[in-house]
C-alpha cells in the first residue's frame, strides 16, 4: 500500500510517536538504516529553500540513496507539463517524491497517481516535516517522548503571528496528534482555516490535547512549554508585505511574552526576521532552540522516509 505524508494528520498517534522515536535514535547514532541503497528520491522545489533542500539531500544520502533535486524552473513543469504526467515519469525511477509547492491540491493530485510515497516539503497550507522536527525538539528539551499513546502528552505550544499560514495549520494538526495543548494567537483576519481547527479539535478529543484560537498573545503563552512564531510574510505573499506588519506587532515574541511561559523554549522554523516576528534577544537568547530545530529536520525526515518506505512495502 502506498502511503503519503501530505498533512500532519496523515500520521496516526502511534505512527507519529514511533517516527519521533526513530528520529531521536537516528540523531543519537543508535541506528543507521539504509533502505534507499541503490535508489533515488526526487526532491522538487517550486519555491525557495535552504533547510529543506539541505536536510533532505543529506538525509537521503545517509539512508543510502541519491537525492535528485529538481527546481521547477528547470523542469517541463515550468512550461506547463501536468502534475500527473510529471509524477508518472518520476515514480518509475525514484523511491519517493518530496515536493515543495504552492497549493496543497498539487500534492493531492500527485498522490492520487503516484506509485511511490509523496512527501509534503511545504505548501501554502501545511509544513508537516517542519512540525515533526519541532516536536522532536520539544521532546529533546522538555521531557522526552511518552512510551505509549500521544508522544508529547502534557506539554503545550503557543504559536503567535499569522494564524492562517502553513506553520499554524501544521502546529494545530501535528501538535494535537502528539497530545499537546496547542494555542494560536493571531490578529483578526489572520485566523486558521476553520476546517483545520475543526479537524484539530476532533483529534484533540481522542488524544487528550486541546485547541485554543485567540487574539490575545498573553493568554496564549500563559504557562506554555514552547513558544513558536514564523515570518509574517510567507513565500508567495511578498506583494502584501506592507500590510502584513502593523497588525502583527502585538504578536512579536519578546522577553516579556517568553517570561509568561513555564520555562518555555523558543521555536522558529527559520528563516527568522529579527525585530519583526521575534526580538533578537529571544532569537539568540538562552531559551532559543532554533539550531537544534533546524538540524532535527534531517533526522525527522529520515525517520518519516523510513516509515513511509516500510508502509509502502507492506
Ligand atoms: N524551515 C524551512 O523549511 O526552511 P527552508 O525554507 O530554508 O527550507
Ligand atoms: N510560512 C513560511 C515558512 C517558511 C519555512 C513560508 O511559507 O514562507
Amino acid at each position: 500500500m502506498t502511503v503519503h505524508f501530505l498533512r500532519d494528520d496523515d500520521l496516526t498517534v502511534d505512527a507519529q510517536r514511533s517516527v519521533l522515536a526513530l528520529a531521536l535514535d537516528l540523531k543519537a547514532g543508535a541506528v543507521a538504516p539504509r533502505p534507499l541503497e541503490g535508489k533515488a528520491v526526487a526532491v522538487m522545489f517550486d519555491k525557495a529553500s535552504t533547510r529543506t533542500r539541505v536536510s533532505f539531500s543529506v538525509g537521503i544520502h545517509e539512508l543510502g540513496g541519491y537525492p535528485l533535486v529538481l527546481d521547477a524552473a528547470g523542469t517541463q513543469v515550468g512550461r506547463g507539463e501536468s502534475v500527473e504526467d510529471t509524477v508518472r515519469v518520476l515514480d518509475r525511477q525514484v523511491a519517493a517524491i518530496v515536493w515543495r509547492t504552492f497549493g496543497q491540491q498539487n500534492l493531492d493530485r500527485a498522490a492520487a497517481v503516484s506509485a511511490v510515497p509523496v512527501v509534503n516539503a511545504l505548501t501554502d497550507e501545511f509544513h508537516p516535516c517542519q512540525v515533526l522536527a519541532d516536536l522532536q525538539t520539544v521532546a529533546e528539551h522538555r521531557g522526552g517522548l511518552a512510551a505509549e499513546g500521544p508522544a508529547l502528552a502534557g506539554r503545550s505550544l503557543a504559536y503567535l503571528g499569522d494564524g492562517a499560514n502553513n506553520m499554524a495549520h501544521s502546529y494545530l494538526l501535528g501538535g494535537v496528534t502528539a497530545g499537546m495543548d496547542v494555542r494560536i494567537a493571531a490578529p483578526a483576519g489572520y485566523n486558521p482555516d476553520p476546517a483545520v481547527v475543526e479537524r484539530a479539535r476532533e483529534i484533540a478529543a481522542l488524544t487528550g490535547g486541546s485547541v485554543l484560537v485567540t487574539t490575545d498573545p498573553d493568554e496564549a503563552v500563559d504557562g506554555v512549554t514552547a513558544v513558536a512564531t514564523d515570518t509574517w510574510v510567507s513565500m508567495g505573499q511578498e506583494a502584501e508585505a506592507g500590510e502584513r506588519e502593523s497588525p502583527f506587532v502585538p504578536y512579536r515574541v519578546d522577553e516579556r511574552l517568553m517570561a509568561r511561559g513555564a520555562d518555555a523554549v523558543f521555536l522558529h522554523c527559520l528563516p527568522v526576521y529579527r525585530g519583526m516576528e521575534a526580538t533578537a534577544d529571544v532569537v539568540d537568547g538562552p531559551r532559543s532552540v532554533i539550531w537544534d530545530e533546524a538540524e532535527n529536520r534531517r533526522h525527522a525526515q529520515k525517520a518519516v522516509l523510513v516509515h513511509l518506505l516500510e508502509e509502502a512495502a507492506r
